[in-house]
């Protein structure tokens, strides 16, 4: 079984990357193949909107997109954590959606795509009250998945936290859910 797990912060050590780790040592005790990516810790440029990838299905840029592209279409699992920036998936993430481009369902030359069925969980985390403002984000990272063919079989929203201290603090079963969610992935696939 292999997962790709992404932290989508501008910052490293924070409450999304500790959801993914919560995630991902559950995932271990499976001794699933994991991949993790700290998206503020990648080479990842801007997409210029040229649509070159529409005609060859490659990017003028040569940068970790394609590596980490590759990681997720030929998992079992993709996993995508991101806080509320604003309302949104932080600009980092957005970056990294946009230069998915040539590997979207959308491009016609794409020249990855899944190799079998893919599950996507999708985890949002935020300082504010509102679980509505959540929505937004997992709907982006979901919207996302769906044009990899990726299907979303799980949505985890966290309100209330605005620092790693409130996520330990207020959340904690929130965080055994997760590590549970992790430990209970299909082995057999
Ligand atoms: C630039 C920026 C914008 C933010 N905008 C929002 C927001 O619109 N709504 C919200 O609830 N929290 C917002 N936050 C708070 C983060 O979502 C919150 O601190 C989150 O837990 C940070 O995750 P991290 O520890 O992984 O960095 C913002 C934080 C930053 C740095």
């Amino acid at each position: 079984m292999k997962l790709t797990c992404i932290s989508g912060s501008a910052r490293s050590g924070g409450s999304t990357e500790y959801l993914i780790d919560t995630f991902i040592k559950g995932a271990e005790e499976n001794n699933a193949e994991i991949h993790k990516y700290c998206i503020n810790e990648m080479n990842i440029k801007y997409c210029l909107g040229c649509k070159k990838c529409y005609t060859d299905g490659k990017c003028v840029h040569n940068d970790d997109v394609f590596k980490i592209v590759s990681d997720i279409v030929s998992s079992d699992y993709a996993v995508i954590a991101a806080p509320s920036y604003w309302a949104d998936v932080p600009g980092q993430l957005k970056t990294f959606f946009d230069r998915t481009t040539p590997f979207g369902d959308t491009n016609p030359n794409r020249i990855l795509k899944a190799e079998k069925p893919i599950k996507g969980i999708a985890i949002a985390v935020r300082a504010g009250v509102r679980q509505a403002e959540n929505e937004l984000i997992l709907n982006s990272i979901q919207h996302y998945f769906g044009h990899l063919g990726i299907e979303t079989v799980k949505r985890v929203s966290i309100c209330e936290t605005d620092t790693l201290n409130d996520l330990l603090q207020k959340h904690q079963r929130e965080i055994n859910e997760l590590y549970e969610y992790g430990k209970s992935l299909n082995t057999a696939i």
